[in-house]
């Protein structure tokens, strides 16, 4: 498939106006995305598990306008009217008008709203800009009615990529690919697939939670901790490691291996902090609660022989995984012992999702 297979061509019956309402969920990467080319390309696949309720709830309204050459649109961000968004959505408008050439055709309304708590350290970038991007590919849908379900969920996929790479992989659920892997059919750079082939039931409804440490601004932007990738020392062997943890994690899938597991996806957590603090100029985004946790949670899975493991994203906060059926034990141990280390002692609790919904 190529990106100009998803150009929307003109087509005279574009509606006068209407109001889309998408929900959708932010994920986690199990092999990290970190590094990008031109245009939004991946340097290395990834795989992300789709999440529940970490989730951005969009209502995009439109109405006719006379055709300018500019974008026209208004952010309200949780009941309030927000300019701070506003930049990186122009971006993302200019980055797929040539895919959806309506867009200067309207004046919209952006209506965003988060489950998670406001500057909470959770990235809203991805379930946000797929919210985004679904709710424009409704408007899409309503010109041209006789695109299928695949072909939807690819474009949106493949929009929200444009918005922030990461955010592909939120249309659908429960095991998510991005990026080409020579092993994973249907796999693309342009666009992220549902996992192709047969997962174990270890993996299923798997819990992950988010232990919220520091819920301060983010130290280095996404786009910036990507460029850090340029040039830097030990970039290549990185991008090979992660496509090489992408066939090992395709067995464990396949074998239900928690042990294997829990050693693929915690060493690329600390492989992504590896790349910060190896970058010129470095950084360590690790708060001394994220270390505690860590030494907490490898301490209590020795003791109590629990598959209980983290990742993190690019930021303090830990992501705890544990699979369903361990979820009492872990949920306890959690609650008695890692929420101390939390912000205001915030956490929340998530588990595996499959994707974003249409709201009525
Ligand atoms: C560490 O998707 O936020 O979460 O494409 O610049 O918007 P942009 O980056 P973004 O990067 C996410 C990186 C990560 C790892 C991952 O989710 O794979």
């Amino acid at each position: 498939m190529e990106a100009n297979s998803f150009i929307l061509l003109r087509n005279n019956t574009t509606p006068h106006n209407g109001k889309f309402t998408w929900s959708s969920p932010s994920n986690i990467a199990l092999v990290k995305y970190w590094g990008k080319k031109e245009n939004q390309i991946p340097k290395n696949p990834s795989v992300s598990f789709t999440l529940d309720a970490c989730k951005t709830t969009t209502s995009l309204s439109f109405a006719k306008k006379e055709k300018d050459n500019s974008f026209s649109f208004d952010v309200v961000f949780e009941g309030k009217k927000n300019e701070d968004f506003k930049p990186k959505i122009e971006t993302f408008f200019k980055r797929i008008q040539t895919y959806l050439p309506f867009l200067k055709d309207y004046h919209f309304t952006i209506e965003t709203e988060n489950t998670f708590p406001h500057s909470s350290g959770i990235a809203s970038s991805a379930s946000g800009m797929s919210a985004l991007a679904l709710c424009l590919m409704s408007i899409e849908k309503e010109i041209n009615p006789k695109i299928t379900q695949e072909y939807f969920n690819q474009k949106a996929s493949f929009l929200a990529r444009l918005g922030s790479g990461s955010a592909c992989r939120s249309i659908e659920g429960d095991l998510i690919v991005w990026g080409k892997h020579e092993n994973i059919e249907g796999s693309s750079n342009l666009f992220a697939i549902k996992y192709p082939y047969t997962v174990h039931d270890n993996f299923k409804n798997y819990q992950d939670t988010i232990l919220l440490v520091d819920k301060g601004e983010k130290q280095v932007s996404s786009t910036v901790g990507h460029n850090l990738m340029h040039n830097h020392p030990f970039a290549k062997q990185r991008f090979k490691q992660a496509s090489e943890n992408m066939t090992k994690l395709m067995d464990v899938f396949k074998t239900g291996n928690l042990n294997a597991f829990i050693d693929i996806v915690e060493s690329e957590a600390l492989t992504l902090h590896a790349m910060m603090l190896t970058s010129m100029p470095y950084f360590i985004l690790m708060k001394p609660n994220t270390l505690e946790i860590i030494n907490a949670i490898w301490a209590f899975r020795k003791q109590s022989g629990l598959h209980i493991s983290f990742t993190l994203d690019a930021g303090a906060n830990v992501h705890v995984l544990y699979p369903e059926n361990e979820a009492e034990k872990c949920i306890e141990f959690i609650k008695n012992e890692l929420v101390a280390y939390c912000q205001n002692g915030h956490y929340i609790c998530d588990t595996i999702g499959f994707g974003a919904k249409l709201k009525p």
